[in-house]
């Protein structure tokens, strides 16, 4: 099976529902404790072999190329001034020369076109889609858990997870075939943003997919769908009549950055889980909470 090597991570989006935080700040640039939301994506791919990042930028999006790249003058002066531990984590959280690459979405079309913009940075290979909203928390991580699967099932995979009933008309949602492999199920259909009562499952598209490089012709003639968009969900299902398609069932925790409280909630984890700080933080946020 061809291994998955390259991210398309679509970062266009306008970050209305987190204004003004989002007036002049690219939402994935927002801090969840010490380092950009997008960074924890970059990781959760590096973990998963991810080699070439390929991020779908928009206007107002300068911030997310320039934090990918090397800050000299800040390195030294951090060599300078022997802070090699910080030195050390901004080296390394910084990809390798050459590894990512940008292209604009022209205009807000909605997430398929944002895909079909990475066509040529992609060519002909498999690849992973990651929407930066959806920080995932697990062990091993979403994507790794997924290469894997990609590896000995090869098709197209993406992952889903329950969500409650109120909440299936904000997501794409899942429809299920038999169980082919623990956590691994055959996916009979899809549908982006149904009604309660239309919906087939409650299983949310969660943000991670693995894609055959077919899907890019059936973007390029998809129609709009919902929102008046031209939905990746919509494309996939008619790659479904023509290719295998598999939902890996995610056991971790998915923080939806895109919203206030969702992008709150993922602040407090990720802090109380932060290698060197995180017990102190769980200390403040429980005396915080003893005086609520
Ligand atoms: C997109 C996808 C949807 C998916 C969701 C996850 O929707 O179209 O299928 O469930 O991301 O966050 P959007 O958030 O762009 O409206």
């Amino acid at each position: 099976m061809p291994c998955v090597r390259k991210a398309v991570i679509p970062v266009a989006g306008l970050g209305t529902r987190v204004l003004p935080a989002t007036k002049v700040m690219p939402k994935e640039m927002l801090p969840v404790f010490d380092r950009p939301s997008l960074q924890y994506v970059v990781d959760e791919a590096r973990a998963a072999g991810i080699e070439h990042f390929v991020f779908v930028t928009g206007r107002q999006k300068y911030a997310i190329e320039d934090y990918f790249d090397r800050a000299y003058e800040l390195e030294a002066t951090l060599q300078k001034k022997s802070k090699t531990a910080i030195l050390q984590k901004l080296q390394t959280s910084t990809p390798a020369a050459g590894s990512c690459s940008f292209v604009r979405q022209q205009a807000p079309l909605g997430l398929g076109h944002a895909v079909l913009c990475a066509r040529d940075l992609v060519g002909d290979e498999p690849f992973a889609v990651m929407l930066p909203d959806m920080l995932m928390v697990s062990d091993p991580p979403c994507l790794q858990a997924m290469t894997r699967i990609h590896a000995d099932h090869g098709g197209n995979l993406i992952s889903v997870e329950q969500v409650p009933a109120s909440q299936v008309d904000r997501y794409g949602i899942a429809d299920f075939g038999e169980i082919v492999a623990p956590g691994v199920r055959r996916l009979s259909g899809m549908v982006e943003k149904p009604a309660s009562d239309q919906a087939p499952s409650r299983h949310m598209i969660s943000g991670r997919y693995i894609l055959e490089p077919g899907i890019f012709d059936l973007l390029e003639t998809q129609d709009l769908g919902a929102g008046g968009e031209i939905q990746l969900t919509d494309a996939m299902v008619r790659l479904m009549d023509q290719r295998p398609f598999h939902a890996y069932e995610f056991t971790g925790r998915t923080y939806d950055t895109g919203s206030k409280l969702g992008y709150l909630e993922a602040f407090l984890a990720l802090s109380v889980s932060h290698d060197e700080l995180g017990a102190q933080a769980a200390d403040m946020i429980r005396r915080f909470a003893d005086n609520l």
